[in-house]
């Protein structure tokens, strides 16, 4: 999208205005998984950076985390429920393929008058759900939208297949967007997607294209299948790829990143796109060693950490980059007003 007709788009000032995050009590270490797969400690600390994730109860479901994250976002807005004109929640592990996990949300925190739809974006889901929730503002259509990514892919999980096993682990993180002062919040939007990438990172079956049946529960095909050495290779390609669009897209270089909040899936990942990017370490939100890989979530939980240790700061220039199933990419620049 050229640069005049984003600006043109861009009419009110949109930002994040309440941040929640919930993470499941049960925490499963590397050295649990070491007597579930022949894996080890140091092979996965060494390789992913991951010391431990969480799980989420086996009562409760995605939306049960959603509005557990979603409710203190709108508190911390110092909104109520029925403030809320619309509920994206970004996840690839909805309670069920319908009605969406989204409509679940809007019924259970209260949003009477919100309307409400689930978005697939892989990990990328949430940058995705906001950068849609701030064009919608924007446009005047709405006033506060509430974006959650929320997943339970420990229900996804093959716990025999020692490749990604290792990765994932559950939570839910959530924010209200809706105006801020002029001149801060949402700058720039880099959005995208490699469609002949998506056999890297699926689920095969319980959709159209295979339905569920006794073969593709035997096949282990309601698991999440990965390439990993593919993903990983995208993943360190387009992380400063993307990064340095919305860079660009803002008017802004690389060393006016104040805070780097990346999608949680990888230290090796991490560290290749910040040596890339150009920052130093006090720069980068990492907290992928707690939780692991936990999707459209990993983002809002690493803002939500950001904040509670003292780390985003009005007039920060704070970039949230993600990646994931699709393949796809997605990069919001915010300026941090409060
Ligand atoms: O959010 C987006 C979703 N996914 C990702 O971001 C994942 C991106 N990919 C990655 O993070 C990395 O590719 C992995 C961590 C998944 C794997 O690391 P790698 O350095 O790419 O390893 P590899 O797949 O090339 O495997 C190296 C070896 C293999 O053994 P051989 O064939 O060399 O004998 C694997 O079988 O490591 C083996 N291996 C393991 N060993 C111990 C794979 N998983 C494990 C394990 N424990 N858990």
């Amino acid at each position: 999208m050229r640069m005049e007709e984003y600006n043109y788009m861009i009419k009110q000032s949109v930002g994040f205005l309440g941040m929640g995050c919930y993470i499941p009590e049960k925490v499963v270490t590397n050295y649990d998984l070491e007597k579930l797969v022949d894996t080890n400690n140091d092979w996965i600390v060494e390789r992913t950076g991951i010391k431990e994730r969480h799980i989420a109860a086996p009562e409760d479901a995605t939306s049960d985390l959603a509005v557990r994250a979603a409710n203190l976002a709108i508190a911390d807005a110092g909104l109520t429920p029925e403030d809320i004109d619309l509920v994206i929640v970004a996840t690839e592990t909805p309670d069920t393929k319908f009605p969406s996990t989204a409509c679940l949300v809007q019924d259970k925190i209260g949003a009477k008058h919100a309307a409400a739809f689930d978005l697939s974006a892989g990990c990328s889901g949430f940058v995705y759900g906001a950068a849609v929730a701030s064009q919608l503002i924007a446009s005047g259509l709405y006033k506060h939208v509430l974006v959650v990514g929320a997943e339970t892919l420990s229900r996804i999980m093959n716990w025999k297949d020692r490749n990604t096993c290792v990765l994932f682990g559950d939570g839910a993180g959530a924010a209200v967007l809706g105006n801020v002062d002029e001149g801060y919040g949402i700058l720039a939007i880099d959005l995208g997607a490699d469609g002949s990438g998506g056999p890297h990172l699926s689920m095969p079956a319980g959709g159209s294209r295979k339905p569920a049946s006794h073969e593709t529960v035997d096949a282990c095909e309601h698991f999440i299948h990965m390439s990993g050495n593919d993903v990983f290779k995208f993943a360190i390609k387009i992380m400063a790829r993307t990064a340095l669009h919305v860079l660009e897209k803002a008017g802004l270089k690389k060393d006016d990143i104040d805070l780097l909040v990346p999608h949680q899936a990888n230290i090796r990942i991490i560290d290749s796109a910040a040596k890339r990017l150009k920052l130093s370490t006090d720069k980068i939100m990492v907290n992928v060693e707690k939780y692991g890989n936990t999707s459209a979530a990993s983002i809002p939980i690493a803002l939500c950490e950001a904040r509670e240790e003292g780390r985003l700061k009005k007039d920060q220039n704070v970039l949230l980059v993600g990646f994931g199933a699709g393949l796809t990419w997605a990069s919001v620049l915010v300026k941090w007003h409060k």
